[in-house]
């Protein structure tokens, strides 16, 4: 028999009054995955996660965490799992040896195996040297490897991360998915929400959402399923040049990845090459052929007429 998921879902909804923030989601995430959870602000990957997490009950739906039920088990849940929120739940006035002695209490642990699981968190996450600093003191990235710290002092084998790496620049958000990859190492399996497009790189598979599930698979097959040719535009002047490329009709979107534009055609007798001397208040200097990115899946996939919501 194969392994049991360490998440599935089937039909999950949840519904705020009259909205419904999240529609009919079905997925299962495996053992040892690093599940990326991709969406625009207001897709529903909170509310999503916050359900799996034994927080929010579903209105509708079903699905199973770790084995246990969102709905009848879902204290259960609670202690078997690792949830960092997307606001870090550290309290400031408290310092670092302390925000883990209080998350480390709340998830049952005392004594010596207390002391232990500090003592291997500070050294996994190099918090040595902050120990007795105040919380709210701490840089974006050192409160976010603590807020990671809090969430695993009990080992769990599943790993709820909600948009971990936001507002941490693009070096220590790489350190951070490094972290991740240790874990995964390990067996824990992660589930982790994002809506930087080239996290989604750093995943085995990824969902992308919005409100419900557009499209779910590794990011090669996803790039595979998205038809039209893609080529990348250097430009001296990236905002104009990506306003004038937008409004070609023989482009499809366009995207800004790494300080370059990505072009999908809308129809592949267009010539790019002519594009620099058609549209001189550009500055474009360079226009290769590319690799589809995550983010032009996502706009090639996404329903237009939900294109309400901002990245
Ligand atoms: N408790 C709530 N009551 C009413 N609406 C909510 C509540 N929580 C979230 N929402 C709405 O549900 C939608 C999805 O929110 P959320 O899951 O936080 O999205 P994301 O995490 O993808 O940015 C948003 O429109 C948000 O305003
Ligand atoms: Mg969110």
């Amino acid at each position: 028999m194969p392994p049991s998921p360490a998440v599935w879902c089937r039909g999950l909804t949840k519904r705020f009054g009259r909205f419904t923030a999240v529609a009919g989601l079905t997925f299962e995430v495996e053992q040892g995955e690093v599940f990326g959870f991709l969406g625009p602000n207001g897709a529903g990957k909170s509310t999503t996660i916050r359900m799996l997490c034994g927080l929010l009950l579903p209105s509708e739906g079903a699905g199973e965490v770790a084995g246990l039920d969102v709905v009848r088990q879902a204290e259960a849940i609670k202690s078997r799992i690792g949830y960092m929120s997307q606001r870090f739940s550290l309290y400031g006035t408290l310092t670092v040896q302390e925000n883990l002695e209080f998350y480390g209490g709340v998830y049952g642990l005392e004594g010596s195996a207390l002391v232990r699981r500090i003592g291997a968190v500070m050294e996994r996450l190099d918090l040595g040297h902050v120990r007795p600093h105040l919380a709210r003191t701490l840089s974006a990235g050192i409160r976010q490897r603590l807020a990671l710290g809090c969430a695993i002092l009990h080992e769990p084998r599943i790993l709820f991360l909600d948009e971990p790496t936001s507002g941490v620049d693009p070096l220590t958000r790489r350190r951070f998915f490094e972290l991740i990859g240790d874990l995964r190492a390990q067996g824990v399996t992660v589930f982790v929400t994002t809506h930087v497009m080239d996290e989604a790189e750093l995943c085995t598979r990824v969902a992308l959402i919005r409100r419900r599930l557009i499209a779910l698979g590794t990011p090669s097959e996803l790039k595979r399923r998205v038809g039209g040719s893609f080529f990348r535009v250097r430009a001296d002047h990236p905002g104009p040049a990506f306003e004038a490329l937008q409004q070609r009709p023989d482009v499809a979107d366009v995207s800004l990845v790494g300080g370059a534009l990505h072009v999908r055609l809308r129809d592949s007798s267009a010539d790019p090459k002519r594009w620099a001397t058609e549209l001189p208040e550009a500055g474009i200097t360079d226009v290769e052929p590319a690799e589809p990115t995550i983010e032009s899946v996502f706009l090639a996939l996404m329903d237009p007429a939900d294109e309400d919501e901002a990245w």
